[in-house]
């Protein structure tokens, strides 16, 4: 019997589990140093100075303190690299020349087939372009005018930019000669189709070339940029089976780490842009592709960051675009700030002027908050040197800050705009308590910001902010967004198998809670169960699933699952079958715990004494409160026979 998982024969993941070893695999990324009987190091996921980072060479698995991620070899390419586990699977079993199958015994798709050509002409193409703009006559020109601004070699590597020359046939002769199909390359949007319907021309011509990948790395599109002046300033790539614009971020896999690390990720409009702030050290950049953002984009960049700074242009159309952006990116539970920069200079034009540090001190530190973004932005459409303007300011401002729940942050924007209109303090927070009362009203026709300022001057926009302010105070009202699951920090219930090895380090932070007796004993079992079977159907025809946490319950279920399937104890494997991001830090917590490995059935006995205690005590809790009710109620028979169950149970 063989059981699959996303398509992989259970055989192949154990190949590739077997050819790459943990401390080889994570040694690549991360400088290992022996203790003991594990390894530890830098952890690559999160920022840290001391090493939390630790690799069980016995176990195979992979697991930090810090941050919580935890895993097995395939888990730390996935990761590193950011591969989708198909994808990992796929390329550690080419390293190890073991034969891949995509589905047991079915072969490649032809969608797949034709997928994997349209990469690799793609590939090429991008090694093409760059090789004719280093290296050739042709290239010359777009190479002075990257230089003249500011694009030197470093950058023109880092991101594989290349020149397409102004001619007609150069890419179709280059892949036609490397007998892709045409027809293939024309749908994939790499070439276009001549007007008669006879033949092949580029569809890039005489345009600096930015490679275009998707989160794996893999270049999947081009925007081609003019020489200088001219009309389209960037001809794109149209969308293909590979292309989805709103589903792709300008260098997201090459910022992945660096966000990840940050928990942050900075948005520009421009690839210049990202280009600019990547050589000026701000490693964590993206952008759209001059579409707006959308939906998929922030949740894309969610899976990586807690946070996104906002760095738009400085003229209107990049101001309005930042005002957009927000409702979007707090939807999807990321905190907002926003750059200001000055009006009219773009992020590449501020660098190019004022030096990469200054940007980081000056635009990227002293980002703005939302709330801070939208006054600004509601100020510079007002007169503040006349009265009507002060007025109308007011007005506008008044339900952004009142659409705010914590109440200083309303006090310090209100002092402010109070000296801001010269109107008294007292007067601006009166309107405010209006307004913050009509806003909670649960009125008809949601988002509109209520009868009093709907005949402001300003009226759209000022119905349009009220309305997106009372939307921010709800998902502030949520809060805990960007916070750390369960499994994430040192506070979270797995932080804490450092308890079990590094006692030393444990004095050296005094505060930490110490987990509750039960599920201590639920991880004391499932550590056990990891390795050994007998212990494992032990303790499955006495507890079963009932452990107390849903999570221990999970991988208890999986475990049994596991050893029902006649497979041997091994943790990484078990790992591999869980495909579930919380329970493979879980276990990988639990699996490198220390402590004896022995044991026999008291010491079972006794963790399952503990596991079951939590919901007696909790019936007994509850009889307790029956107790009370019956005594209250004058029933002292009642009281008096549940007082004798609860001694009854209490005595177990
Ligand atoms: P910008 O006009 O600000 O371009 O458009 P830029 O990135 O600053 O370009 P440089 O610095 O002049 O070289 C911002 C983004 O809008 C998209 C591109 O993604 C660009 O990076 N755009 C712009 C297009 O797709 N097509 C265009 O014709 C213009
Ligand atoms: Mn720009």
């Amino acid at each position: 019997m063989s059981t699959e998982y996303g398509n992989i024969p259970e055989e192949t993941i154990d190949a590739v589990l077997t050819q790459h070893d943990i401390v080889e695999t994570v040694g690549r990324h991360v400088h290992l140093t022996k203790q003991g009987k594990y390894m530890k190091g830098l952890c690559p996921f999160h920022s840290e100075k001391t090493p939390s980072f630790t690799v069980t060479p016995d176990r195979q698995i992979f697991y930090c303190y810090g941050c919580g991620m935890g895993g097995n070899a395939i888990k730390f390419r996935m990761e590193i690299e950011g591969l989708s586990f198909p994808e990992a699977v796929k390329i550690m079993a080419e390293e190890a020349h073991i034969p891949f199958q995509s589905t047991s015994g079915k072969p490649e798709s032809p969608q797949d087939r034709e997928t994997g050509r349209l990469l690799q002409a793609y590939e090429w193409s991008e090694k093409f372009y760059h090789f004719l703009l280093k290296n050739t006559e042709h290239g010359r020109p777009a190479l002075e005018y990257l230089r003249g601004r500011g694009i030197g070699d470093k950058m023109i590597d880092q991101f594989g930019i290349g020149f397409a020359p102004d001619r007609w046939d150069t890419l179709v002769q280059f892949l036609d000669k490397r007998s892709f199909d045409l027809t293939e390359m024309e749908k994939g949007g790499l070439i276009s189709a001549k007007q008669n319907g006879e033949g092949y021309v580029d569809r890039f011509r005489g345009r600096i070339m930015f490679p275009i990948a998707n989160r794996s790395g893999k270049t999947i599109a081009f925007a081609g940029r003019i020489l200088g002046e001219g009309h389209p300033k960037y001809v794109n790539s149209p969308e293909s089976r590979l292309f989805n614009k709103s589903r792709v971020l300008y260098n997201f896999g090459q910022a992945r780490s660096a966000i990840r690390k940050q928990r942050q990720a900075v948005l520009f409009e421009g690839y210049g842009d990202v280009i600019a702030a990547w050589e000026a050290g701000v490693h964590n950049g993206v952008a759209t592709m001059g579409t707006s953002l959308t939906e998929q984009h922030a949740a894309m960049i969610k899976t990586t960051a807690d946070e996104v700074l906002v760095c738009y242009d400085g003229d209107n159309a990049g101001q309005n675009a930042a005002l957009k952006s927000i409702p979007i990116l707090e939807q999807a539970g990321l905190q907002v700030k926003i750059a200001m920069l000055p009006p009219g200079v773009d992020p590449d034009d501020y660098i190019r002027s004022n030096g990469g540090d200054r940007f980081i001190r000056q635009v990227v530190e002293d980002a703005a908050s939302t709330t801070k973004f939208r006054l600004a932005n509601l100020r510079r459409g007002h007169r503040l040197t006349e009265e009507s303007g002060r007025v109308d300011y007011a007005r506008a401002a008044l339900p952004v800050i009142a659409a705010l729940t914590s109440p200083t942050e309303r006090e310090v924007y209100l002092r402010e705009l109070s000296s801001e209109v010269d109107v008294s303090f007292d007067s601006l927070k009166q309107d405010c308590n209006l307004i913050r009362q009509e806003q909670n009203r649960p009125a008809p026709g949601q988002g509109d910001p209520g009868p009093v300022y709907s005949d402001s001057k300003q009226g759209g926009r000022g119905g349009q902010y009220g309305g997106r302010g009372r939307d921010r105070g709800d998902y502030a009202n949520k809060g805990g967004y960007g916070k750390k699951g369960n499994f994430g920090g040192g506070g979270g219930n797995y932080g804490n198998a450092e308890e079990d090895f590094f006692p030393q380090e444990r004095r050296a932070r005094p505060n930490r809670d110490l987990l509750p007796a039960y599920q201590t004993a639920e991880r004391r079992l499932l550590f056990l169960m990891l390795q050994d079977r007998q212990a494992s159907d032990y303790v499955e025809q006495r507890l079963g699933n009932e452990f107390n946490l849903p999570e221990h319950a999970a991988i208890s279920a999986y475990l049994y699952a596991f050893y029902a399937q006649d497979r041997e104890p091994d943790s990484s494997r078990f790992i591999s079958s869980l495909q579930d991001e919380k329970l493979e830090k879980a276990v990988s917590a639990i699996a490198m715990m220390e402590g004896p490995r022995e044991w026999n059935e008291q010491v079972l006995d006794d963790c399952i004494r503990e596991v079951r205690k939590v919901p007696q005590l909790r019936g007994i809790e509850r009889k307790r409160e029956d107790m009370m009710r019956a005594e209250k109620d004058g029933d002292f028979l009642l009281a008096a026979q549940i007082a004798s169950e609860i001694i009854a149970l209490e005595r177990q």
